[in-house]
């Protein structure tokens, strides 16, 4: 009996030794060390055993049954190593590598590539750049930039209003039913940002605005404007023309010019019509060819934006905020993304910035 124990160990040591995959290891597990096997049969019957074998054959029958488990349990550690080794090899995959086809870069659609150049252009003159609420108060809105209640020029902006009771909760409650709309310009945020900052100031104000306007090649019920504006003690209509200046010329060309037309907006005075120098015939109203020009029609000039000097009556709303109207004085503009990267690219129907047909975004990358 004691011979037979040395042979199986003998045996199953060499099945271990030999043994290629965690898989062998356990059909040896089962074949040699399991409940039918040669060794577990033995150290079953010990008790029939005479009483003089019972001692040694348990003995070495417990002796190799440990000796196989512990070995078995080694040699499965060194293969499982080795299998997630390779498994981890065969499996390896560079994730910081370009995917295969390359996957083609995306691009910026052209209005926020546009917003984006004009805010660099401002930035670089020393503004910086804010945005603002789009759902907004009638107050800031039309109220605090010299509409008062019941004037024309409020009709003037074809409105969407909101329903206060549709605004989340937690949000303090609007004076009046009638109070509480989209935005019809970006013009709000002078009031808030002189609010929020004591003079001088000079920032820009890029966002969406909304209008209920017909969705044409010329109109969009949703719309982008850049608003600007510059407080402080001394600054002048000719800061506004100089600054104007620099953003047509960054924008349009350095060869570009500005000229100034009386306009009227209820929040500056004076106000002002600003046109650039048509970049498509250099100012002349004639192409090379001697045609007419259809760009500027002739004109030889482009208006671009609305600005002015800001109306005392503005700074009556912010006066406690340091905007005293007897010692600030400066400039607001404002202007339409659109319109701009219309002329710019020459893109002839507004309604593709919105339709992301991306044979039209990708010509503007
Ligand atoms: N808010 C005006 C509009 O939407 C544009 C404008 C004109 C803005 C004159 C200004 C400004 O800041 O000074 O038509």
């Amino acid at each position: 009996m004691l011979d037979r124990i040395g042979e199986l160990r003998s045996e199953v040591e060499a099945a271990i030794a030999a043994s290629q995959a965690t898989g062998d290891l356990e059909e040896i597990r089962v074949r040699y060390l399991g409940r039918k096997a040669e060794l577990t049969t033995i150290l079953r019957g010990i008790a029939d055993l005479d009483p003089a074998e019972r001692g040694p054959v348990g003995k070495a029958g417990n002796e190799a049954r440990g000796a196989l488990e512990a070995q078995l349990a080694r040699r499965r550690e060194e293969l499982e190593a080795g299998e997630l080794g390779e498994r981890l090899a065969g499996d390896r995959i560079d994730v910081t590598l370009p995917g295969s086809p390359v996957a083609p870069a995306g691009s910026l659609n052209l209005l926020m590539r546009t917003r984006r150049e004009i805010e660099d252009v401002f930035t670089g003159l020393g503004y910086r750049v804010m945005e603002g609420p789009e759902v907004e108060l009638d107050y800031y809105n039309f109220t605090a930039l010299n509409h008062p209640p019941g004037h024309p020029a409020r009709m003037a902006q074809d409105t969407f209003y909101v329903d206060p009771g549709s605004l989340a909760p937690g949000i303090e409650p609007p004076p009046g039913p009638e109070d509480v709309l989209l935005r019809t310009h970006t013009s709000p945020m002078q009031v808030r940002a002189m609010e929020a900052q004591p003079p001088p100031i000079f920032i820009v104000v890029p966002g969406r605005t909304y209008r209920s306007d017909p969705f044409d090649a010329t109109h969009s019920p949703v719309f982008h404007q850049v608003e600007g504006l510059a407080v402080g003690e001394d600054i002048t209509l000719a800061d506004l023309k100089g600054t104007l200046d620099a953003f047509a010329q960054a924008i349009f060309g350095p060869e570009r010019e500005t000229r100034f037309r009386p306009g009227f907006f209820p929040f500056t005075e004076p106000s002002v019509e600003v046109d650039v120098s048509c970049f498509a015939c250099g100012g002349s109203g004639r192409l090379q060819s001697g045609e007419r020009d259809p760009l500027c029609k002739g004109a030889g000039w482009i208006e671009i934006l609305g600005a002015g000097m800001v109306d005392p009556n503005v700074y009556g709303f912010v006066a406690s905020h340091g905007y005293d109207p007897e010692r600030v004085q400066g400039f607001a503009f404002g202007m339409g993304i659109e319109r701009i990267a219309l002329l710019k690219h020459g893109v002839p129907d507004l309604r593709k910035f919105f339709e992301n047909d991306v044979r039209v975004l990708e010509q503007f990358r």
